[in-house]
C-alpha cells in the first residue's frame, strides 16, 4: 500500500509562495515537506505545465486561456508578483522543470492532472510521457491524482506501475467501485466533507486517505485523529508545528 506523508504541500506551498511555481516547491522543501501536490494542464501546443485555472488572469494578470496559449508565449508571463513583489519574475513552469527541481530537492510529487474541458485523456497522456522521460524508475512516485476518471483511466493503461489517487470534493456514492476500477490506492477528499464514519469506511477498505485543503491546525488534528493519513495544506509549516 502507498505510504502517504502526514503533510503534503498544496500547489507547492500556496500559502507561503505563489502556487504551482518552482518557488513554491522550494518553499515546501524549506518547511520540511517531503511531498508536494501541484496541478498540471496543457498549453495550446500540448506542453504540460503547472497551472490551476483555465484562465491565466488570476495568477499572471494576463487575460488568456491556457488552452489558447503556446508554451513559448509563457516565457513573457510571470506567475509570482501577484502573490508578493519578492516573487516577481517567477515563471509558469513546465512539468519537466518541476520534476527536475523535485528530484533535486528530494520531493515526491503528487501530480494532479487538471484537464481543461475535453482534454482529460490528452492531459494525462502528455503528463505521463514527461514523467516517463524525466522521473527515474527506481524513485518512488510520482503519485498521479485527478478528479477526472477519464484521466486516471489513461494513467492506469499508460503507466500501470505509478500509484493513482481519485480526488473528489465529497465522497462519491460509487467511490469504492470507481477506485477499484481505476486501481487507485488512495482517495483525496475535501477535509470539510469527511467525518469519522467516512474515514473509517475508506480505511477499512484498505485505501490511503488524504484530506485537502486543510490550513487550520485544529481541523488537521481532528482529521488525523479519525485516521486520515495525509493533510494536503497550503501551510506545511503551520500544520507541522501543530501536529509535532
Ligand atoms: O489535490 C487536491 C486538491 O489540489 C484539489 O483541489 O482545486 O486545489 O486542485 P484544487
Ligand atoms: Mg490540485
Amino acid at each position: 500500500m502507498l505510504e502517504l506523508p502526514r503533510i503534503m504541500g498544496h500547489r507547492g506551498a500556496a500559502g507561503r509562495a505563489p502556487e504551482n511555481t518552482l518557488a513554491g516547491l522550494r518553499a515546501a522543501a524549506d518547511m520540511g515537506a517531503t511531498w508536494v501536490e501541484f496541478d498540471v494542464m496543457l498549453t495550446k501546443d500540448r506542453v504540460p505545465v503547472l497551472f490551476h485555472d483555465d484562465n491565466l488572469k488570476r495568477t499572471t494578470r494576463r487575460e488568456a486561456l491556457m488552452v489558447e496559449t503556446p508554451f513559448a508565449e509563457l516565457s513573457s508571463v510571470e506567475a509570482g508578483a501577484w502573490f508578493a513583489p519578492k516573487f516577481a519574475g517567477e515563471p509558469v513552469p513546465s512539468l519537466e522543470m518541476a520534476l527536475a527541481l523535485a528530484l533535486q530537492l528530494g520531493l515526491t510529487p503528487n501530480v494532479e492532472i487538471k484537464p481543461t474541458a475535453g482534454q482529460d485523456e490528452a492531459t494525462a497522456a502528455a503528463a505521463l510521457e514527461v514523467i516517463a522521460c524525466c522521473w527515474p524508475a527506481g524513485r518512488p512516485g510520482p503519485l498521479i491524482s485527478s478528479f477526472s476518471r477519464a484521466s486516471l483511466e489513461v494513467a492506469r493503461r499508460q503507466a500501470p506501475d505509478l500509484p493513482r489517487a481519485l480526488i473528489a470534493w465529497r465522497l462519491p456514492r460509487d467511490w469504492s467501485k470507481a477506485a477499484e476500477a481505476l486501481a487507485c490506492c488512495s482517495l483525496h477528499i475535501a477535509g470539510n466533507r469527511l467525518n469519522a464514519k467516512r474515514v473509517a469506511r475508506i480505511k477499512a477498505a484498505g485505501y490511503a486517505l488524504a484530506a485537502f485543503t486543510v490550513n487550520e491546525p485544529k481541523v488537521a488534528r481532528k482529521l488525523l485523529g479519525w485516521g486520515v493519513d495525509c493533510i494536503i495544506t497550503d501551510k506545511p509549516d503551520t500544520i507541522a508545528k501543530a501536529i509535532a
